[in-house]
């Protein structure tokens, strides 16, 4: 495979994503000598930039991970790297810059069959002129023709189609590689494995040991410059409709056929389509204080920076489990984690008369990587003292030498992409049955009559109304195990 010469471009090059993610992402798997031997990498940006003061804006992000010492051989790369960076200036919705491109493109290749990666670093407004051109003025001639787009994919059904529509109108679906930047996440693509790879936990991955599970995300800083973006969009569809619904898909799919990108969609799929319709009464939205007076923030604007939702699952196994899902922005820190909270058995009600949570296994997908699994202890010594405490899996001190080199989720994600891997990417059925699912709700939310959001104070917690969201929800649920047919074993 590093025989095969490709050519990335990188469309949108002089903006946030392609500084802050994509270009450090491929200095990355340069420097881990992952790239084919014959790599280009060209940027493509309104902007009108010698190759000389794009590679200059692109440095300022490159950097060699804290576990790689030598600073020597890292600037020695670096250099190399940039020799390889080129940039063309032009107009999305302009024929001619993209055929302008092409000429560009081939004037650095030098094999038949050199392929082409685009990577759509541009806001969906531009997809569609972006789209066409590549077809029209820019794929390979000889060798493959892959697109890399990200998120936003559209804010609702009818715009979710609109954007598929264009997509397919112009590139097969198995040229086409849709980033969820979660999925690449080291700890979430260790997801699967924990499951399916270890006894103990498969066989209590059930609602007949699992009694709720929380999937939760917080941010301890605001919009940070791309108010205009996320006010029409809001933490819902910026990070629940994909990013925790992913998770949650992986989390409780069921054991796919085989490990091959087609059958973990189709269970994928599948999982997202038996979760129960979701209603405005199962959110709760909050904004923060001073949210409005941003820049690009209208000042009567009612997006929410927080959410809360229940979500349950209509499946034989997930039946009655609630799904507690929080994203928010403007809190009391930077997590991103996932809790399995187990029933509670004979040790609560017999041994321990404190007020515990009972076993739960937390996966912390960041920051500081780690996989614990909470269980009750006798503490040692003459006392019958008993305790909650944890086994540990921290990736910092279990996998001391790798977890140095933790990949950013782009850099497998890219890798997987050159190498035509689709594991890790969305399937246009998963997207299509997520807004399925979500948009009901949004728009009701939406809709004048709704409830505004709470306010809080930035840097606060989750907000305690979250309790009483969760309570109702347990109390149905509590209500119905009795009552339900005994699992399947
Ligand atoms: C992006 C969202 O998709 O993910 C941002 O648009 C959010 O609002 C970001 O900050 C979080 O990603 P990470 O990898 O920093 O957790």
């Amino acid at each position: 495979e590093l025989e095969q010469e490709v050519t990335f471009c990188v469309i949108g090059a002089s903006g946030d994503l392609s500084r802050k993610k994509t270009m450090p992402a491929l200095f990355s798997l340069y420097y881990h000598n992952v790239l084919p031997y014959k790599f280009h990498i060209v940027g493509f940006g309104r902007k009108n930039l010698s190759d000389e003061s794009f590679r200059e804006a692109a440095m300022e992000n490159l950097s060699c991970r804290t576990g790689v010492v030598d600073k020597d051989e890292c600037d020695r790369k670096m250099q190399l790297f940039l020799q390889r960076v080129h940039y063309v200036s032009g107009q999305y919705n302009s024929e001619e810059d993209f055929e302008k491109l092409h000429k560009f493109c081939c004037s650095l290749e030098q094999d038949e069959d050199a392929a082409r990666l685009f990577y759509l670093a541009v806001p969906p407004s531009v997809f569609a002129f972006a789209l066409k051109n590549i077809k029209l003025q820019a794929t390979s001639e000889n060798g493959w023709t892959r697109v890399i787009i990200e998120k936003p994919f559209g804010r609702d059904s009818q715009s979710y189609e609109e954007l598929r529509e264009t997509i397919a109108k112009y590139f097969e679906e198995d040229q086409v590689y849709r980033i969820d930047h979660y999925v690449g996440k080291e700890v979430v693509q260790n997801i699967t494995t924990l499951r399916f790879g270890n006894y103990v936990f498969e066989a209590l991955w059930n609602r007949k040991h699992i009694r709720r599970i929380d999937i939760l995300f917080k941010e301890n800083f605001g919009t940070e410059g791309r108010a205009g973006y996320f006010d029409s969009f809001g933490i819902i569809r910026d990070i629940m409709q994909n990013h925790l619904l992913q998770v949650l898909a992986y989390l409780t799919m069921e054991r796919p056929k085989s490990f091959k990108a087609d059958d973990i969609s189709a269970e994928k799929t599948k999982l997202i389509n038996s979760i129960r319709n979701l209603k405005a009464e199962d959110f709760i939205t909050g904004q923060y204080e001073g949210y409005k007076s941003e820049e690009g923030v209208p000042e009567d604007s009612t997006t929410p920076t927080f959410a809360a939702c229940v979500l349950h699952i209509d499946n034989d196994r997930w039946r009655n489990v609630p799904v507690l899902m929080i994203a928010g922005k403007g809190l009391d820190e930077r997590l991103a984690e996932i809790r399995i909270l187990f029933r509670k058995g004979l040790t609560e009600s017999f041994l321990h008369k404190g007020n515990s949570v009972g076993n739960q296994i937390v996966i912390r997908i960041q920051p500081d990587e780690r996989i614990s699994l909470h269980v009750l202890s006798k503490v040692p010594g003459l006392s019958t003292e008993l305790r909650e405490t944890c086994l540990d899996l921290t990736y910092r001190e279990k996998f001391e030498h790798e977890s140095k080199d933790i990949a950013d989720a782009y850099e497998r994600l890219i890798l997987d992409a050159i190498h035509g891997e689709k594991s890790l990417f969305i399937y246009d059925e998963q997207l299509e049955a997520s807004w399925k699912l979500f948009t009901p709700a949004l728009n009701e939310l939406e809709s004048e009559k709704s409830r505004p959001p709470l306010t809080y104070k930035f840097g606060d917690g989750i907000p305690s109304e979250v309790e009483n969201l969760l309570w109702k929800h347990e109390a149905e649920c509590g209500n119905c195990i009795e009552a339900e047919p005994p699992l399947k074993e």
